[in-house]
């Protein structure tokens, strides 16, 4: 039986922000769902979450994201007081009292451990036998992480920490990575016993590892999936290795990407076949792009559906869903909540919010269409603005099908407007239409022949 414990209570002062360091973002997932995600390999039967600055925070936000949907159900203990990971570990101690079997311990902010990695660390240890294993690696760059010392049996001597280091144990690249897995009754037993003597006058988990003796050592091949993070600096660099990772993957899975390092991807966007993806572009949060569809250059998408066969060029599509062969942008902006049927052509500097159009519908030039409902064939003239304020509250525009708004038309809300309707060049419509009919709601032009302005006319008489 397996029981996991995350670290996740300490501020992160090295990050200077007011944000907990494990809910700093990276790729659309938080640091800590990052690290829970690296549990998919491996079945535990309870998952602790150790929070404490700014626990209800952390919590809460946990308690939001799709892995809280995840059996077992996470359980959150509280570490009032960060008094180091030693002492995060010891509270748990009330909550697995009976428990047998073994605990796999994480640090909320080593983000990019892969599963298999994981999977593969659990089965060494669990063929071992001991009552400790860590995972290791070797660092180019080793500065500020634990210095682990094996005997020549690769078994661990000590570890020690970056800063309790000597000039000498400090060459040593062989870091500790903050993933240990421990025989609980006999981690339970050493515990209670750790001591605070230390440059930092923490209780470390390090310690408990010292005092258990044989300890397995397993060296991680990627180096790269055991990165902490600390500072801002760190989470650029874990954003740059987890970029390289997901864009290799879509590349692999037929996915062309123009310039790759142009190219952001979060790890919660779906791709299709033959998509492609243009420079300077950006996919965030759950976004699904299906295949054969072109995005880019220089666009945002986020948490929206784009369907088959679609170009969007130049533009932002925010929480919208865009149906198959339409053509988008350049400078499309769809704010949210907007729907758009297929075939339909959404074009230069349109803005669209909360908004549901048919199929076959275009909106091809200068338009802002907010709360409107069209239906299928309608043509929206350029420059047409649906004036859905009233300066207290917003109303609902609704069109039938094959309307056809003329250059510079507003349509004053709450308005509805029948179908098969065409609205003349300059009107401003603000009662509602019935179908079948054109609509002229602007002045008639007043013409005067031989007016001329009185000045011009007298200048005239005098220059004779
Ligand atoms: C720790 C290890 C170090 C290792 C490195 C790997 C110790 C003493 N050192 O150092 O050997 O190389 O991770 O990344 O463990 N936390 C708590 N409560 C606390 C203190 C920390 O929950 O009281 C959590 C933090 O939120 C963080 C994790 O534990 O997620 C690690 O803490 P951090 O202070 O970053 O440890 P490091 O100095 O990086
Ligand atoms: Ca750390």
């Amino acid at each position: 039986m397996l029981a996991v414990a995350i670290l996740a209570a300490g501020k992160g002062t090295r990050m200077r922000s007011d944000l907990p360091k494990v809910l700093h973002q990276l790729g659309g997932k938080s640091l800590a769902e990052w690290v829970l995600d690296s549990l998919d390999e491996v079945n535990p039967v309870r998952r602790l979450v150790i929070v404490g600055y700014r626990g209800e925070m952390v919590q809460a936000s946990l308690a939001q994201s799709p892995t809280n949907s995840l059996t077992p159900a996470l359980e959150f203990v509280t570490q009032a007081e960060q008094l180091g990971t030693g002492h995060a570990v010891q509270q748990v101690l009330p909550y697995l009292k009976d428990f047998e079997g073994d605990l796999l311990v994480l640090n909320g902010d080593v983000p990019l451990l892969r599963a298999t990695t994981i999977k593969r660390f659990l089965e060494t240890h669990q063929a071992s036998g001991n009552p400790a294993s860590i995972l290791t690696a070797h660092l180019p760059d080793p500065k500020g992480y634990g210095r682990v010392f094996c005997d020549s049996q690769n078994l661990l001597q000590q570890i020690v920490e970056d800063r309790d280091c000597t000039a000498a144990q400090k060459q040593n690249r062989r870091i500790n990575a903050g993933v240990y897995c421990f025989n609980w009754k006999a981690l339970a037993e050493v515990l209670p016993n750790l001591k605070a003597e230390n440059d930092q006058k923490e209780y470390y988990l390090t310690d408990a590892v010292n005092f258990l003796q044989p300890v397995n050592v397993v060296d991680v091949g990627d180096y790269q999936e055991i990165l902490g993070v600390n500072d801002r600096k760190q989470l650029a660099n874990a954003y740059r290795i987890l970029q390289e990772r997901i864009k290799d993957d879509w590349m692999q899975q037929g996915i062309t990407l123009i310039d790759p390092d142009s190219i952001t991807i979060d790890d919660t966007v779906q791709l299709e076949a033959d998509v492609i993806i243009e420079p300077q572009t950006h996919l965030r949060g759950k976004t699904l792009i299906q295949a054969g569809s072109r995005i880019g250059p220089g666009s945002l998408i986020e948490n929206s559906q784009i369907g088959k066969n679609v170009t969007v060029l130049y533009s932002v599509v925010s929480n919208s869903s865009v149906a198959d062969n339409c053509q988008i942008g350049p400078y499309t902006h769809f704010r949210g909540n907007v729907a758009v049927g297929t075939q339909c052509r959404i074009g230069n500097f349109v803005e669209l919010k909360n908004t549901t159009l048919g199929d076959r519908t275009n909106v091809a030039h200068l338009s802002y269409l907010g709360d409107t409902t069209a239906g299928d064939r309608v043509n929206i003239g350029a420059g047409t603005i649906m004036a859905n304020y009233d300066g207290v509250k917003k109303h609902r525009t609704t069109l039938g099908d094959r309307v056809k708004t003329g250059a510079n038309s507003v349509l004053v809300a709450p308005i509805t407007i029948g179908s098969d309707v065409t609205i003349a060049a300059g009107s401003t419509v603000t009662e509602n239409i019935p179908e079948d009919c054109l609509v002229i709601a602007r002045a008639r032009p007043v013409i005067k022949p031989g007016w001329r302005l009185k000045s011009a006319e007298a200048e005239s008489q005098t220059n004779k």
